[in-house]
């Protein structure tokens, strides 16, 4: 796989750099930012003797430079002019940390082009264009390093890379959003409702003040994405992955769950079977004893099943300025050692074409709550609705009754049955004259 340092399949010739002295050019000055530019700065752990080399901070970009940091940076340091570190040829590796697509996407794409490597921790660029940007990295034998872009510090990304490439990738399972672990943690240990939890979260900085990417998945569709790509080495797109968020859960949920034996969590999942990829990300019951049930608050999971390790759990702390500094600092170290070495970088397309299994082929189990007309022969017709869709049912509770509504609270648990399946019973419930309200379907997995 390795390429020669003279050669290179399609780009320029490789320039084998011996630089004493790399310099970063770091975009972006915020959380993260403030956290790698600290750490580089800082005396506490010398880039040199890791790496051989003086590790040097040379330019930092914002976007208003009348801001208060509470960093403080060497005069000269802080630019405003993203010209300043793209064009700077004595500028080695750009470290990305401003988010977003624009102009992200373009700043790494013409750092890339010069030959400049990048580290960046932007889950959003590279769950849309990484395997274009690997390409262009290795067109230019540059590196293109993003570990901090799932995670926050757990090195998920390195092992899918490296320690773990032997493996055929049977499943990934994770919780891989911190934000909507901290509001389900939250509901489940406290009763909570789901817009008090959500406040807390952003009350503690925790969540953003447009809470949207995290609470519908999104967030966790990209990181799912980046991690597909990399176990299935084919180039998958967010757009891809089945996504649910969290904000129809209730707080009786989270009491039936606990009942019937489970957890619930935001699950991201791939998975794969005869040929083909499921990608998704949904609330589900986990079973309360297994180890992805007991991850709780800000922290984040990742396990990964492969054909020779087995299943590998990942856990830890999934952002925060201090983890995902430890991810960036952990690619500069790894981008200053491969400078010159042109060590190649995993290909994105070089896996067997692999399709992505609709949603409504997935064979799950069930949890439905209902709100039912508290009379007698309501359960055989919803019996019966899931009996004419092959669907059996593995539990049913009834707990919460309300004389005033004439209303019960009907929770049903079912065996193993197609998605497809599911939802037209689902609809056929809701079209029961008796079936008030179908409150939440969740699935469970096993
Ligand atoms: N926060 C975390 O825990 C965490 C964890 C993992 C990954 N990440 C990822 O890391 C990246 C940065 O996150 P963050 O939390 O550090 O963000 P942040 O606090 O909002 O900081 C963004 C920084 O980028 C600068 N910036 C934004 N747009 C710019 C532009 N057009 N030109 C120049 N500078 C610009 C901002 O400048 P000003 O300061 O002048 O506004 C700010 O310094 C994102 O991709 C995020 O998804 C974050």
């Amino acid at each position: 796989m390795a390429t020669s340092p003279e050669t290179s399949a399609d780009g320029p010739p490789d320039k084998p750099d011996n630089s004493a002295v790399v310099n970063i050019g770091l975009m972006g000055f915020g959380v993260v930012g403030t956290g790698v530019a600290a750490h580089i700065l800082g005396s506490n752990f010398s880039m040199a003797d890791v790496t051989g080399r003086t590790v040097n901070l040379k330019k930092v970009l914002v976007r208003d430079a009348s801001l208060t940091r509470d960093v403080e940076l060497p005069a000269g340091v802080l630019t405003t002019n993203a010209e300043d570190i793209l064009t700077d040829p004595d500028i080695h590796i750009v470290v990305e940390v401003m988010g977003g697509t624009d102009p992200a996407e373009n700043y790494i794409k013409q750092a890339l082009s010069s030959g400049k490597h990048i580290v960046t921790a932007n889950k959003e660029v590279m769950a849309k264009l990484g395997p274009e940007l690997m390409t262009l990295a290795r067109q230019n034998n540059a590196n293109l390093l993003f570990e901090a872009s799932v995670g926050g510090g757990i090195p998920i990304v390195g092992c899918m890379m490296n320690e773990l490439a032997a493996n055929d990738i049977r499943s990934i399972r994770s919780i891989i959003n911190g934000t909507t672990n901290y509001i389900l943690t939250k509901m489940a240990h406290e009763g909570t409702a789901f817009k008090e939890a959500l406040g807390e979260a952003q009350a503690l900085g925790y969540a953003e003040s447009d809470p949207t990417n995290d609470i519908e998945g999104i967030d966790a569709s990209y990181k799912l994405t980046i991690l597909a790509s990399l176990a299935y080495r084919r180039s998958f797109q967010p757009s891809e992955v089945y996504c649910e968020g969290i904000s129809k859960l209730e707080p009786q949920d989270f009491r039936y769950a606990e009942e019937l034996g489970y957890a619930i969590k935001s699950l991201a999942i791939a998975n794969l079977e005869e040929g083909a990829v499921q990608l998704r990300v949904y609330p589900a019951l986990v079973p309360a004893e297994h180890m992805l049930a007991k991850v709780d608050g800000v922290y984040n999971a990742v396990e990964v099943d492969g054909s020779l390790c087995g299943p590998v759990l990942f856990h830890g702390m999934g952002a925060g300025r201090a983890p995902t500094t430890s991810a960036i600092i952990g690619d500069v170290v790894e981008a200053v050692r491969k400078m010159g070495s042109n060590s190649p970088l995993l290909e994105p397309h070089n896996g067997t074409e692999l399709t992505v299994r609709p949603i409504g082929d997935l064979v799950s189990r069930y949890y439905v709550r209902l709100e039912v007309a508290d009379h007698p022969g309501v359960l055989a017709q919803i019996a019966q609705i899931l009996g004419d869709g092959q669907i059996s049912i593995a539990a049913v509770l009834q707990r919460d009754t309300h004389p005033e509504t004439e209303s019960a609270e009907i929770v049903i648990t079912t065996h193993p049955a197609r998605e497809q399946s599911m939802q037209n019973a689902l609809k056929a419930m809701t079209d029961l004259p008796q079936v008030k309200r179908v409150s939440n379907t969740l699935r469970i997995e096993e």
